[in-house]
């Protein structure tokens, strides 16, 4: 990453530090100087975003774990308490709750920009795999801090979620009572919980370093999907990103304060402000909305053991993608049937959520099983095929071509910055 900068130590501290530890040269080549392709549009943003995203997790996170008790005796009495008796403890709770959706509404749009934009291409696959495993990480923290308020949503997802992998052939009775760490969800399941819940983000924070580290290493893709051949191409990062970058995370700022501030409770489930009771199982079980079309996906299949291996197949499958897409060119804007593919996915992909939401019955279950084949022969079917029986339109010999051309990415007619051409 260090290797951008132009960075030259001037004053004696400096070139001390230099020669030791090149902390400067290195963030001055990752966030200064990293030559960017000057094209990236706002579907580019979202990265930093979520980079924002994550230290707010952590650090409302960090301040609620100080007035939070872990235990099934007093979790539900000490959220009710951050609520109202802890200095703006309500805030802090609102904040963290609707920072949850609000990180996965922009990891659904950062990964579906890399999924039209074909990111996880040669020779970014590591980003992308990396992505995944962040994802997948960040799918654990969210069900394990949905447990921690010990309500009736909270203890029926974990009952039914941990049921799962009693499925597993043989072993799995013993793997769920390993989970639980006793013979149903229970106090000492809360506990471990609450522990994996603060240790997860740390290890994302890792995960995320590496994700960085690799995209920087083969440079960022671009909305043409063709790779800088000169400097004519790129930018340096700071001013032009960073001040692009700061733009956007106000603006999400401003939807997620909406939210935290004037709908706090409209992407919860009221059930969880009913204290966990295993005496009463609520009429519906329904996981956040941002499980549900993982969710139709687990119901969608007849056999409990199916259900559970189609779900888990349905983010494996994210993993092989770049070896799945046999397509030559990367961004869909030059990919004319893909394009039309990519929005079916989409649409399928919403269809999912909502049919996770509904009960498991009659026509829904049928739909569901409909949305879910569609959704497996897009990656397994569908766009292997394409990349032999498509024919892409004509690529930009550059990134600079395709802007002055007004191609993939800016506006007919914009004007590169002075200096850029
Ligand atoms: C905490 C979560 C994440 C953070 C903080 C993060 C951060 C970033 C940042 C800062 C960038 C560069 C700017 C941009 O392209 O938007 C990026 C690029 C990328 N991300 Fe993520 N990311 C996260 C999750 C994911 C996930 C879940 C996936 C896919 C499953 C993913 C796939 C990619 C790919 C393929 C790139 C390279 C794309 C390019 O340069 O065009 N990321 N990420």
């Amino acid at each position: 990453m260090a290797g951008h900068s132009n960075y030259v130590p001037q004053s004696a501290p400096a070139k001390w530090l230099e020669s030791r530890l090149p902390v400067i040269s290195l963030v001055r080549g990752s966030f200064v100087d990293f030559p960017t392709p000057k094209n990236l549009n706002y579907w580019w943003t979202f990265g930093g975003i979520l980079a924002v995203m994550l230290m707010a997790q952590i650090l409302t996170g960090i301040v609620l774990a100080m007035h939070y008790t872990p235990s099934t005796l007093l979790a539900f009495d000490s959220v009710e308490h951050i609520m109202r008796d802890v200095n703006f403890g309500w805030m802090l709770r609102y904040l963290h709750a609707n920072g949850a959706s609000m990180f996965f509404i922009a990891v659904y749009i950062h990964i579906f920009r890399g999924l039209y934009y074909g990111s996880y291409k040669a020779p970014r696959e590591i980003s992308w795999i990396l992505g995944v495993v962040i994802f997948l990480m960040m799918m654990g923290t969210a069900f394990m801090g949905y447990v921690l308020p010990w309500g009736q949503m909270s203890f029926w997802g974990a009952t039914v979620i941990t049921n799962l992998f009693s499925a597993i052939p043989i072993v799995g009775e013993a793997i769920r009572t390993w989970l639980w760490g006793g013979f149903a969800v229970d106090n000492p399941t809360l506990n471990r919980f609450f522990s994996l819940h603060y240790l997860l983000p740390f290890m994302i924070l890792g995960v995320v370093i590496l994700h960085v580290w690799a995209f920087h290493t083969t440079g960022n893709n671009n909305p043409t999907g063709v790779q800088p051949k000169s400097k004519k191409d790129t930018l340096p990062f700071h001013p032009y990103y960073t001040i692009k970058d700061l733009f956007a995370i106000v603006v999400f700022m401003i939807l997620f304060s909406w939210f935290a501030f004037y709908a706090p409770n409209y992407m919860g489930h009221p059930d969880n402000y009913i204290e966990a009771n295993p005496l009463v199982t609520p009429a519906h079980i329904v996981p956040e909305w941002y499980f549900l079309p993982f969710y139709a996906i687990l119901r969608a299949v007849p056999d409990k053991l199916g259900g559970v291996l189609a779900m888990f197949g349905a983010i494996a499958v994210l993993f092989v993608l770049p070896w799945l897409d046999t397509s030559k060119v990367r961004s869909g804007s030059y990919r004319p049937l893909f394009k039309q593919f990519f929005w079916i996915f989409a649409i399928n992909a919403l269809a999912l959520g909502y049919l996770g939401a509904m009960p498991a019955e009659g026509v829904y279950v049928v739909l569901s099983r409909i949305c879910t084949i569609y959704y497996f022969a897009h990656f397994l079917i569908i766009l292997p095929m394409l990349g032999f029986m498509e024919k892409p339109l004509p690529l930009p010999a550059s990134i600079s071509e395709a802007v002055l051309k007004g191609g993939s990415g800016t506006p007919a007619g914009a004007v590169s910055a002075p200096g850029t051409k």
